[in-house]
């Protein structure tokens, strides 16, 4: 089966482009309805544009979080939008958003969430930076479904990745990218496949 996405976002896109690559590639089956950025200028827009996908602008800047998430929620909606997929979106979300894509059935808020670190190591907006000055040996990549906690909420797929004893914070940055960009597509293919209630309950039981 085939899920729509939308795809939130802040920065420069790679995740969205490994994402938009693994549907063209078929090997996810899904369709991104929309990608939406809070601010201009951003290099993941012009990933969407390449990709033939509607890249929208809802700016942040000059409204009130409520004002800016109502505007949010009537896009997807319009959109028809199954699963709220972060990458690399640097808002928190209100639990009043949250409550939008709260599916009753499970329990669960349809939103997922890409984060570079082993979670709970490591939370926060410099997860690589923070795990790199703490001399950690090893680090990891978290897929886990959105709670009204940051960087928190049930972990959907974990895997590690190791420091070497001479990176440089830039190697070991994109030691962990290429695992994301591994990871997110496939969680996603789990998604679609499985559905989001299976996928969810096997993480709980982990
Ligand atoms: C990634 O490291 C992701 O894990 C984090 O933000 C970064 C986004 O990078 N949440 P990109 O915009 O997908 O390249």
């Amino acid at each position: 089966m085939s899920i729509k996405l939308a795809v939130l976002v802040s920065g420069r896109g790679s995740n969205l482009r490994a994402i938009l690559d693994a549907i063209a590639s078929r090997q996810l089956d899904a369709s991104v309805e929309v990608v939406i950025a809070n601010r201009k200028n951003v290099g993941a827009l012009d990933v969407a544009r390449e990709h033939g996908v509607p890249a929208v602008v809802v700016e942040s800047r000059a409204l009130t979080k409520e004002q800016h998430e109502d505007k949010l929620v009537a896009e997807l909606e319009r959109r028809q939008v199954e699963l709220v997929v972060l990458a690399g979106y640097m808002r928190v979300l209100s639990a009043r958003f949250l409550n939008h894509f709260f599916d009753a059935s499970t329990g669960l808020y349809s939103i997922v969430n890409i984060h570079p670190s082993y979670l709970p190591a490591f939370p926060g907006a410099n997860a690589y930076e923070d795990a790199f000055n703490a001399g950690v040996t090893e680090s990891g990549i978290t897929v886990h479904l959105v709670d009204e906690q940051v960087d928190h909420g049930p972990i959907l797929s974990q895997v590690k990745f190791a420091r070497l004893p001479d990176d440089s914070l830039q190697s070991f940055k994109d030691r962990g990218l290429a695992v994301e960009h591994q990871l997110y597509p496939a969680v996603l293919q789990k998604i679609a496949h499985e559905g989001l209630q299976v996928v969810a309950k096997e993480a709980v039981k982990q």
